[in-house]
């Protein structure tokens, strides 16, 4: 028995890259609400061991399950990479929707047979990444970078600086002279710099942004489990980070289209605790 479909769909990611799987979650889904938490206390997960992305995954998912959300969207690959299997088994009666690097499609698609991943630390060291390569990217030649200080510049807003053009560069134009036709976006944070992306690599390499997927797949959990959000109205979203409420807020129009509340969290011991306005 899940809970009323009223109650919302909780997310989390280590900052404002999860806004790229809300915003596919909420386009797909607009009745339903929404609680999402920014860890931006500790962001960047990525070059970060996978025991600590894992302990920050355990108590987010506890704080969200404790607001009420009827399934939790690991909206972080990094975070998915580290702790997807402990939380599942830890809290067995929860649905996770989680992310991994979308190399199966990736591998159906291309023609050269040869396709850059970009993504963090974290993600290229998990079993997860390992199992998909492993399953799915037989014949094809993959190309990985980790994009070290790309996060940043995204939680940061520059979407389209000069660091951010400088870092992406570095990144595709090896994999561009290896003659890569596809790129996979395997950190939640990079569908932001898709237009650099694209304008780098030009217009015949196809870029893969697992948000539309990750949103479909809530949609069947919730339609499965009879917790889907029906009618009109548009859902609510509450935001939390444990970062700066103000520099949240003022991501929120850029990144998403639309405005929040946003709500301060803060870590004490290793729990998640709301500190009061
Ligand atoms: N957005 C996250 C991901 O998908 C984490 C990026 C980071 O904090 O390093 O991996």
């Amino acid at each position: 028995m899940g809970l009323p479909d009223h109650s919302p769909i909780g997310i989390f990611d280590s900052g404002v890259g999860g806004l790229s799987v809300l915003k596919a979650i909420r386009c797909l889904l607009p009745a339903e609400s929404i609680l999402y938490v920014a860890d931006q206390g500790h962001v960047p997960y990525g070059p970060r061991s996978l025991e600590e992305v894992r302990s920050f995954s355990m108590e987010i998912t506890r704080f969200l399950l404790a607001q009420g959300a009827k399934i939790i969207v690991v909206a972080c690959n990094a975070a998915s990479a580290a702790s997807l299997q402990m939380l599942r088994a830890s809290f067995p009666a929860v649905q996770f929707v989680g992310m991994e690097p979308a190399v199966k499609p990736a591998a159906e698609q291309t023609v050269t047979g040869v396709v850059g991943v970009l993504a963090t630390p974290a993600t290229f060291q998990g079993a997860l990444y390992a199992s998909v390569v492993e399953r799915f990217a037989r014949g094809v030649t993959l190309l990985q970078n980790t994009c070290p200080g790309l996060v940043a510049q995204i939680e940061a807003g520059a979407l389209d600086g000069v660091e951010t053009r400088y870092i992406l560069a570095s990144a595709l134009k090896p994999m561009l002279a290896q003659n890569i036709d596809t790129v996979v976006l395997g950190c939640t944070h990079y569908p932001f710099v898709i237009p650099v992306i694209q304008e780098i690599a030009g217009s015949d390499v196809r870029v893969i942004d697992p948000a539309p997927a990750v949103a479909r797949q809530a949609e069947r959990l919730l339609r499965a489990t009879k917790q889907l959000q029906s009618g009109d109205a548009r859902g609510s979203m509450q935001f939390y980070t444990t970062g700066k409420v103000a520099g949240f807020s003022n991501l929120l129009p850029q990144l998403l289209g639309e405005e929040g509340e946003v709500k301060s969290l803060s870590w004490v011991n290793g729990k998640l605790t709301q500190k009061l306005a």
